[in-house]
């Protein structure tokens, strides 16, 4: 028997905790037929009450459907349980299970608030879990913690992975303002190797979340490796936000390309985000999922019972462009089944506002292919896109500004704002759009908008809490007219 989550504001293709408070995804892997989801999470509370944090959990067989599990891991003698990843151990080289019966294996954070109030800066460090059982049941490692605090506040969300070169497992942990990555050959003894992130990257804020994963450039044999740094403050629009680096690898040291900082996602609410472990070979994707929140206002977000939720699963690709490499992400194939009775908006040149007839039905996604061949101010508005409003004259407002080279979601007009006025505002993208067409895939959800722009090569996320439903779509475009080629909307049936 499956729930009705149709309470005001619930995403119906996004997973959400049935109750209580929500943030970062932690130790996704994939075991035996199941991605296991879990995230921090305090199960007494809508706020996040860190020195009681647990590890939610939730499993699915397609990443598309959630099945939601009792918290996973709960807080001990050594502390709350922070972000932290999870491994198959496929040849038990932790001893914790055996050879037929492979364990798998969480390394986390413990975050220690009674150290932490005593005013000594040793209170993060990591700790173990494991589970013989397909991750019902998690048994602490008797001597926790595996790697010890080195006299530093901010020491923790562990990343661990198997790098099959050296024949060791590597942690690439989050360090006030750095990376620093460890190895180890049983997942328990830990050596430091080498430390990331002086003089590189965006540092307005603490670094967070890392994530270290070869992929393939597409349509070459090239492997890069692609590391994740989530930071908060300090984001391209505010508050929370991920950052990556495209480099080399050697098991040892991470050497990146190029100088520029790069972002995963421009809107507001994608945090946190890290990959699965362990999807096999045979499918070969290297798939990513966020926290759809941001810490300005993570806590004062108007749902009610429950707080936080989670973007879509999307596959991420590596591409060579503009001498760079640049990470392209969509929602993954799975998504696809969710949708139904799509209908075409006829190509036409729109000028002004152009109310689509249709009334719309939500969850949707929406795909628009622009004309942008001849761009001049006559045939290419300054501003274009799609317009969402309700009866209360509350729009949301996606689209590109071609006089400024940034698409953008204006969410300036579009119900609640946070008390801390952070939430509210137009949120950018910066993209110079030099191919002969601009496509546009937007994914709204209850409180959510996913923006997949140029096939993905530009994505923003955002939380969206109008006071009432949308009841009209409309196409614009300011300042001059732009062709739309083609365009469709589809319905997206709940997974609840
Ligand atoms: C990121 C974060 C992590 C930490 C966790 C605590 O959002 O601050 O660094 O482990 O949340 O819930």
């Amino acid at each position: 028997h499956q729930e009705k989550y149709n309470e005001q504001y619930r995403p119906q293709v996004h997973f959400s905790p049935e109750k209580m408070w929500a943030n970062d995804p932690n130790g996704m892997v994939y075991y035996d037929g199941e991605y296991h989801l879990f995230y921090q999470h305090t199960p007494h509370a809508v706020t996040p009450d860190f020195p009681k944090m647990h590890w939610g959990h939730a499993v699915s067989t397609d990443l598309i459907h959630w099945k939601r599990l009792p918290p996973a891991i709960a807080p001990d003698k050594h502390g709350a349980i922070f972000s932290g990843s999870a491994v198959v151990d496929v040849n038990n080289t932790s001893g914790l299970g055996t050879q037929m019966n492979p364990p798998l294996v969480a390394i986390y954070t413990y975050h220690n608030r009674q150290l932490e109030v005593t005013g000594c800066d040793t209170f993060q460090y990591q700790g173990l879990a494991y589970s013989i059982d397909k991750g019902r049941n998690w048994i602490k490692y008797e001597h926790n913690p595996v790697l010890p605090n080195p006299g530093i506040r901010d020491f923790r969300d562990p990343k661990v992975s198997w790098h099959p070169e050296s024949e060791k497992w590597i942690m690439t942990l989050a360090v006030l303002d750095h990376i620093n990555f460890y190895s180890s050959p049983n997942l328990i003894d830990w050596t430091l190797e080498s430390e990331f992130g002086e003089g590189i990257g965006a540092h307005g804020g603490v670094w967070e979340c890392p994530d270290l994963f070869p992929l393939q450039v597409e349509g070459t044999d090239e492997i890069k490796w692609v590391l994740l740094v989530s930071i908060n403050p300090g984001g391209p629009n505010g508050g929370s936000a991920t950052q990556y680096f495209v480099g080399e690898f050697d098991g040892h040291v991470f050497e990146p390309h190029g100088e520029r900082t790069k972002w995963l996602d421009y809107g507001k609410d994608n945090y946190a985000g890290v990959t699965w472990s362990d999807i096999p070979d045979e499918d070969g994707r290297r798939i990513l999922l966020g926290w759809m929140n941001n810490w300005q206002y993570a806590n004062e977000i108007p749902t009610s019972g429950w707080r936080g939720a989670f973007t879509l699963p999307r596959t991420l690709e590596l591409t060579e462009i503009y001498n760079d490499y640049l990470l392209v992400s969509s929602p993954v194939k799975e998504f696809e089944k969710l949708k139904s009775g799509s209908k075409k908006i006829s190509g036409s040149t729109v000028s002004g506002m152009q109310e689509i007839n249709m009334k719309p039905q939500f969850p949707m996604e929406i795909n628009l292919n622009f004309n942008t061949e001849n761009n001049t101010a006559m045939n290419f508005g300054e501003r274009f896109g799609i317009i969402l409003s309700n009866e209360k004259n509350e729009s949301l407002k996606i689209g590109y500004d071609n006089l400024n080279k940034l698409f953008f979601i204006d969410r300036s007009n579009c119900g609640w704002d946070s008390p801390n006025q952070e939430f509210a505002g137009i949120h950018y993208a910066p993209y110079v759009v030099s191919s002969p067409s601009l496509d546009l895939k937007l994914i709204i959800d209850e409180s959510s908008v996913e923006l997949f722009a140029i096939g993905g090569l530009v994505s923003m996320t955002e939380q969206l809490f109008p006071s009432e439903k949308f009841t009209s779509i409309s196409l614009y475009s300011e300042k001059g007219d732009v062709e739309l080629l083609s365009g469709t909307i589809s319905n997206l049936s709940s997974i609840w």
